[in-house]
């Protein structure tokens, strides 16, 4: 028996990295995975994994969330499990980041999963039950980097508490990961500059960097029934770093 058995699981950015990791999961334990991304090339790669559909969605509209939403419930009846995965990262210096910058991070970032929950929140409550986990960083706890990368992930935290507190009356419960780096595209060009890759190894108390399937098996952990009772609740996954 599998521990995601007959759910249904949406999991933005499930083209890449960690969400391409937790498609693979969540298939193994039985779940039918929807895969939402605006990356094509990548959508169809993953959709040729057995029970994996990918789905073109761009997180920060609102009217493709709506549109997407409806299609998946006319498809598979409802929707057992939300993640917020889909995200963008920047390296620029705060001497440098313009308005423009700020906007499209917390669009993607932050306005994103709110409108995962949004819509898919009203579908849950209909059902009565419903599981969503997002994906923060942890730069969100430590204030590491004064960007709009670490502001928007301090937003999606801010969001998943209260959204953990409003819907918890309608069993939908809500969870918050809070990954260290970890070995994805969108941190490939770490590995370019050895000196920065050594820096971080040394400062992560376990000696190394994630990876994607590490993130992938928590937040199995918290979709599932078997943390029936976890809402708002926080799990850092990060080798060490935070706790220093
Ligand atoms: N890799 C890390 O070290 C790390 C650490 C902490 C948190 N995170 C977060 O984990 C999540 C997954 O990152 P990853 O490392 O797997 O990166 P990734 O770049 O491999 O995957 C991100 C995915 O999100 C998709 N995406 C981007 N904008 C989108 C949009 N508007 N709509 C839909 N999809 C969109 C991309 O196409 C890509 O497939 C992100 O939210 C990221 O911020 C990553």
């Amino acid at each position: 028996m599998g521990r995601l058995d007959n759910k249904i699981a949406i999991i933005t950015g499930g083209a890449s990295g960690m969400g391409a990791s937790m498609a693979e999961l969540f298939t193994k334990e039985g779940a039918i995975v929807i895969a939402a991304d605006i990356n094509e090339e990548n959508l169809a790669k993953i959709s040729e994994l057995e029970n994996v559909e990918g789905m073109k969605l761009d997180v920060s509209s609102d009217e493709n969330w709506a549109a997407f939403t409806k299609a998946v419930i006319d498809k598979y009846g409802r929707i057992d499990i939300l993640i917020n995965n889909a995200g963008i990262s920047s390296q620029k210096s705060p001497q440098d980041i313009t308005d423009q910058d700020w906007a499209i991070m917390h669009k993607i970032n932050s306005f994103g999963p709110f409108l995962g929950i949004k819509h898919v929140s009203k579908y849950m409550k209909e059902a009565g039950k419903g599981s969503i986990v997002n994906t923060s960083s942890y730069t969100a706890i430590i204030g590491s980097g004064l960007n709009s990368y670490t502001a928007s992930k301090g937003s999606l935290r801010a969001i998943a508490r209260a959204a953990a507190a409003e819907l918890g009356k309608s069993n939908i419960r809500v969870n918050t990961v809070f990954p260290g780096v970890i070995e994805t595209p969108m941190t490939a060009n770490i590995g370019q500059f050895k000196e920065a890759m050594d820096m971080l190894v040394r400062a992560t108390p376990m000696g190394r960097l994630g990876q994607p399937e590490e993130v992938a098996n928590a937040i199995l952990f918290l979709a599932s029934d078997e943390a029936s009772y976890i809402t708002g609740g926080e799990l850092v996954i990060d080798g060490g770093y935070s706790a220093q």
